[in-house]
């Protein structure tokens, strides 16, 4: 019997519409999947949505659907989405489905009998205005609502808790037992940290508000709803049908979650926690790729930047954006999105290195042998090759146990590299004039067989692309194909065929660039003299040091050299446009006679001046000046 794979996706919120970031996640667990299933498994492969909570019912609520058909309607343009893309997913689940809701509620129901969950108050702080807790770093200036400005104030509510703080040395022992249950590993170090640092219970019920699961009928509460990542977490055993039978549990002893870093915690903590809780066993990887930015920007709704992934793939190519995906970042790291990148992806490693190379080989065999490939003679001349593209597939193969997508690619690239170099070294039309067809003949076919292997394992990322290639060459991609070719290294006979460009050339880009729709005309009402400008002292200074505030998404923290006996902290809200690390070392203007005040709690002593088009750049100087440099 086949060994068993499950491979889930995050299930995504309804509260918005798909982007390239969800494209990202689900097409790396689209490829995982379809290199598993070459590779002989029998993989169940999990996509869906999370549509309960208070964000949802008030996305609904603003468009005048009841949560119920304003979740249909999202859920289906990603279901619609992933089948355009040729997701090749096994089930899309969603928290909506009754077997979900069931599950969730015998979930709760074990957790609370083995006494992990009991019921307390949650305090935190609430507007009353608008009947809701907030969390402390969503508060504007440490203490106003975030949505109507007005003051909260510290209440509490009556809660379930999760038992979280029992779990801490259990999911200590977990991270050091298993080597790559969290990836990438300088991930799992930050989790760790967080859980040394200390867990306390965890809120998992809800008040106040409708749209969402009850809590079983046993626990006779009407009051409460189930907190809306408990019930989405338990998506994943409910696809596969757990906790109401036990039917695929052999998928489940080999679950592989890809996340985003953004919910890491989530995965890597709470959901271990749960699981445990449950008896149920622990997923083999927890994978957290990095953030898409666009043009080194950040992608949100109120910038108008967001990237359709749909009019990428319409304009670019859909083989051509799983590709450019999947190579341009390392697994793990943030990515920028520009047409620049892609196209030149698409240019050289496409174009230039792949599609030429099928374009040689068909020529040459047309030339030298009526399209017949023979490949009798390719170990008698050419075994240090085949022995090398060897090392490269185990390679490949390797990488890929970390979720390493890029340097997968880059394996592959190097086999293409070696044939592409092989025929410009060993000139087989000049082979050919010195009589020596043998080796021409051998030569081609050394090539044709690594590009064959190549493409095989290329075939989970570029599909359809790899089955044009097969059909030129006249070779299969499935188990058995990659079972002879790539683990045992089998050398085969092709027969070619002519076949169309695989890519062409871009020469440039061919998406007209999102405009910054929220430019504000700032009306210049009242003039002012220079005295009063004179009042108002800017000052060049450097960044020192730059950190993100704790606990604020919003805050960076700078230490800057203003030229004065001490470098000044100057609190900024730039966090989602800068990058901490970027920063340091940069000449920026400081407004420095703005009266001190403590933001979050720490002091700021000036205000870093920026300009805003809908996004935000900080301003400097052209040519460097001594710190401290006066502006005006
Ligand atoms: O968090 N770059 O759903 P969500 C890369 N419902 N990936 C991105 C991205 C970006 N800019 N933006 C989004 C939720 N993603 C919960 C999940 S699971 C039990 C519940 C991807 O709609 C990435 O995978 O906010 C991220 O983790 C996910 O979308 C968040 O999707
Ligand atoms: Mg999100």
């Amino acid at each position: 019997m086949k060994e068993k794979k499950f491979i889930t996706t995050p299930i995504y919120y309804v509260n918005d519409v798909p982007h390239i970031g969800h494209a990202y996640t689900t097409i790396i667990a689209d490829c995982l999947a379809r290199l598993y299933r070459l590779q002989g498994y029998d993989v169940f492969f999990m996509t869906g949505t999370d549509e309960h909570g208070q964000k949802i019912e008030e996305a609904a609520k603003s468009r005048g659907y009841s949560p119920k058909k304003y979740a249909d309607e999202v859920s289906d343009k990603f279901r619609n989405l992933w089948d355009e893309f040729d997701i090749s997913y096994d089930a899309y689940s969603r928290t909506t489905s009754d077997e979900h809701i069931k599950t969730v509620q015998k979930a709760f129901e074990i957790m609370y009998a083995k006494g992990d969950i009991y019921k307390g108050e949650y305090e935190g702080n609430y507007c009353v205005s608008c009947e809701s807790f907030f969390p402390e770093t969503q508060l504007v200036d440490g203490e106003f609502c975030p949505d109507c400005g007005k003051p909260t104030r510290i209440l509490k509510e009556e809660s379930y808790f999760f038992k979280l703080s029992r779990y801490q040395d259990k999911l200590l022992k977990w991270y050091e037992s298993d080597d790559n249950c969290i990836l990438p590993k300088s991930k799992k170090n930050e989790v760790i940290n967080f859980v040394k640092s200390g867990l306390k219970d965890l809120s998992i019920t809800r008040t106040g508000f409708d749209w969402g699961i009850k809590l079983p009928k046993s626990l006779n509460e009407t009051k409460h709803i189930m907190y809306v990542w408990l019930d989405a977490l338990l998506i994943y055993p409910s696809t596969l049908g757990l906790l109401r039978d036990e039917e695929n549990m052999a998928y489940w002893e080999n679950t592989i979650h890809l996340v985003g870093k953004d919910i890491l915690r989530f995965h890597a903590i709470y959901w271990p926690a749960f699981l445990m809780s449950l008896d149920l066993s622990l997923p083999k990887n927890i994978a957290a790729h990095g953030w898409w930015t666009r043009d080194g920007k950040k992608m949100s709704k109120s910038l108008g930047n967001v990237i359709d992934p749909k009019e990428v793939a319409n304009t670019y190519g859909l083989e051509e954006f799983r590709y450019f995906l999947l190579r341009e970042v390392s697994f793990g790291q943030d990515g920028d999105f520009s047409q620049r990148a892609l196209i030149s992806r698409i240019n050289g490693d496409l174009s230039d290195d792949l599609g030429n190379l099928l374009n040689r080989i068909i020529g040459m065999s047309k030339k030298y042998s009526n399209y017949e490939i023979e490949s009798k003679n390719v170990m008698k001349f050419f075994s240090d090759e085949m022995n090398e593209s060897k090392v490269l597939i185990k390679n490949a193969l390797d990488v890929i146990d970390e979720m390493a997508t890029n340097r997968y690619l880059e394996e592959i690239w190097k086999i293409l590299n070696l044939a592409n170099f092989s025929i410009a070294k060993y000139e087989p039309w000049n082979l050919i004039k010195n009589n020596q067809e043998d080796k021409a003949l051998a030569l081609v076919a050394m090539v044709t067989n690594l590009l064959a292997r190549a493409t095989i394992l290329l075939s989970p990322v570029m599909p359809k692309t790899a089955q044009k290639i097969a059909n030129a060459l006249n070779f299969n991609i499935d188990e058995k194909s990659y079972e002879n070719l790539v683990q045992n290294g089998k050398i085969i006979d092709f027969k070619a065929s002519d076949c169309e460009l695989l890519f062409k050339k871009i020469e440039e880009p061919l998406m007209s660039n999102p405009v910054a729709t929220n430019i504000k005309e700032e009306k210049i009402t009242n003039n002012i003299s220079i005295d009063d400008f004179k009042n108002i002292i800017i000052k060049v200074g450097e960044i020192l040091e730059c950190e993100n505030v704790e606990g604020s998404s919003k805050l960076l923290k700078f230490k800057v050299d203003l030229g004065e006996e001490k470098p000044r902290q100057i609190i900024s809200g730039i966090a989602k446009y800068y990058n901490p690390n970027d920063l340091i070392g940069k000449q920026i203007c400081v407004l420095v006679n703005l009266k001190p005040a403590k933001i979050f709690g720490h002091l700021s002593e000036g205000m870093i001046l920026s300009a805003e088009d809908g996004s935000l750049t900080l301003l400097s100087v052209m040519n460097g000046v001594k710190n401290g440099a006066i502006v005006g």
